[in-house]
C-alpha cells in the first residue's frame, strides 16, 4: 500500500480514508497518533496489526470535545466537567465509565472504561469533524519504539502499512498526554505527562499516582504500562547530575565505538566532548528535554548510529515527572554509575 501525506489543507481526503475504514496518522501536540474509526471495529483492529501492538492494551478515544464523549461514555461527574473545562483541548486524557456496548472490545481490550482526549492541534480536530467520528489514536510509531514527534518518525515506521499521514510539522510536547483514571475512588494518575499533578489537584483537590514499574506477572491499571517501551537499538544510561557528566565522559572515551551524549546546552559546553562521543542538544530546559527526548533516541538509531546513548536525568517534578518516566523507560531503568 502506499502511504499519502496530506498537508493541514487535505484533511477532507484523509477523512475520507477513515470513513472506509483506512488507517491515517493525524499530529497532536503531544505526539502524533494513529487514527482510524473507532466505531469500526475492523478497522481498529489493523491498527493493532500496523503497531505489532498486543491486542489486550486499549487504545485512547481521540474526540472534538465533550459532546462526542457523551454519546459513549456515562454522564459527565462535575470533577470531570472541571477538569474538561480547565485542561481541554490539551494534553489531558480521563478514563470514563462506558455506557454498555458503547465501544467495541478492539477498543477498550474488555473494559467496561475508555480513555478520551481531546487533543490541542486544530488539523485533528478538523480531521475528526470532517470525519465525524471519534478516532482510535496510540501514538503512531512501531510498538515498543520511541513515540514519533515528527511526520518523518511515522514515515518511517509505519510506511506501507497506513493509507495516509497528516503532516503538521513537529509536535509542541513531544511526550504523551498525562492519563487520569476518573473511575477509581480518588482520581488517579496513571501515566504522568505535560499536565502536572499539581495543575489537576488546584482544579480537582488530591489526586493519586500510580505510574510505577509494573512486573510481567501484574495486572496493570494501564495495560500498556506492562511492555517494554521508547527504547532505542542502543543501551541508554541516565546520567543524574550535573556532576556525574566528567565522569560519564571519561568512561565514554574508553569506549570503542561511538557514544551519543544527550544533554542540554549548559552542560554540553561546560564538559570536554571525547572525539568518539556524538553530540544531541536537548536544549535549555526540562521543557525543550522533554520536546526533544524521542527525536534524540531515533536520531541515534538511524542518522548515527551508535551502542551507548549517555543521556540527561531531570528531577522527578512537574514535566520532569514525564520526562524521567519515559527516560527511565528507554533505559530499563539503567543509571551511569561511577
Ligand atoms: O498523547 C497521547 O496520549 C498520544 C497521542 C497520539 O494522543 N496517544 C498515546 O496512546 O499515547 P497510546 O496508545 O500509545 O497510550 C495509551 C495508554 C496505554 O498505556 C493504554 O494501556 C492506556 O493508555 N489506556 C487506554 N485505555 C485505557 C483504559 N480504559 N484504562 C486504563 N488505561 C488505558
Ligand atoms: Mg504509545
Amino acid at each position: 500500500m502506499e502511504t499519502q501525506i496530506f498537508q493541514p489543507n487535505q484533511v477532507q481526503a484523509a477523512a475520507d480514508l477513515l470513513r472506509a475504514g483506512q488507517l491515517v496518522a493525524f499530529p497532536t501536540e503531544t505526539v502524533y497518533g494513529l487514527g482510524a474509526d473507532a466505531t469500526n471495529e475492523a478497522a481498529v483492529k489493523q491498527v493493532y496489526a500496523a503497531k505489532g501492538r498486543p491486542s489486550d492494551n486499549p487504545l485512547i478515544v481521540t474526540v472534538t470535545g465533550p459532546d462526542m464523549v457523551a454519546q459513549y461514555a456515562q454522564p459527565l461527574s462535575d470533577q470531570a466537567q472541571r477538569l474538561i473545562a480547565a485542561f481541554w483541548p490539551g494534553s489531558l486524557t480521563i478514563i470514563l465509565n462506558l455506557q454498555p456496548g458503547a465501544l467495541s472490545k478492539a477498543v477498550t481490550g474488555g473494559l467496561k472504561t475508555a480513555a478520551f482526549r481531546n487533543p490541542k492541534n486544530q488539523t485533528t480536530l478538523n480531521l475528526i469533524a470532517a470525519a465525524g467520528v471519534p478516532l482510535v489514536g496510540p501514538s503512531a510509531n512501531t510498538s515498543g519504539k520511541p513515540s514519533p514527534t515528527l511526520a518523518q518518525h511515522v514515515y518511517h515506521d509505519l510506511k506501507g502499512k497506513i493509507a495516509g499521514i497528516v503532516d503538521d510539522g513537529p509536535a509542541a510536547v513531544g511526550v504523551e498526554s498525562t492519563i487520569l483514571d476518573l473511575t477509581s475512588d480518588v482520581p488517579t494518575i496513571l501515566r504522568p505527562g505535560a499536565v502536572t499533578e499539581e495543575q489537576l489537584e488546584a482544579v480537582i483537590g488530591t489526586v493519586r499516582s500510580n505510574h510505577h514499574k509494573v512486573g510481567a506477572t501484574e495486572v496493570p491499571k494501564a495495560p500498556g504500562m506492562k511492555y517494554k517501551h521508547y527504547a532505542p537499538d542502543a543501551q541508554v544510561y541516565i546520567v543524574d547530575q550535573a556532576s556525574d557528566w566528567p565522569a560519564a565522559l571519561a568512561w565514554a572515551q574508553t569506549q570503542a565505538n561511538p557514544v551519543g551524549v544527550m544533554a542540554i546546552d549548559s552542560i554540553l559546553a561546560a564538559n570536554d566532548l571525547p572525539a568518539n562521543a556524538e553530540a544531541f542538544s536537548l536544549g535549555a530546559d526540562v521543557a525543550s528535554a522533554s520536546h526533544r527526548l524521542f527525536d534524540g533516541l531515533r536520531h541515534f538509531d538511524l542518522e548515527s548510529p551508535v551502542k551507548d546513548i549517555l543521556t540527561q536525568g531531570f528531577p522527578a517534578e512537574g514535566l520532569g515527572a514525564a520526562y524521567m518516566n519515559r527516560l527511565n523507560k528507554s533505559a530499563g531503568q539503567v543509571h551511569f554509575k561511577k
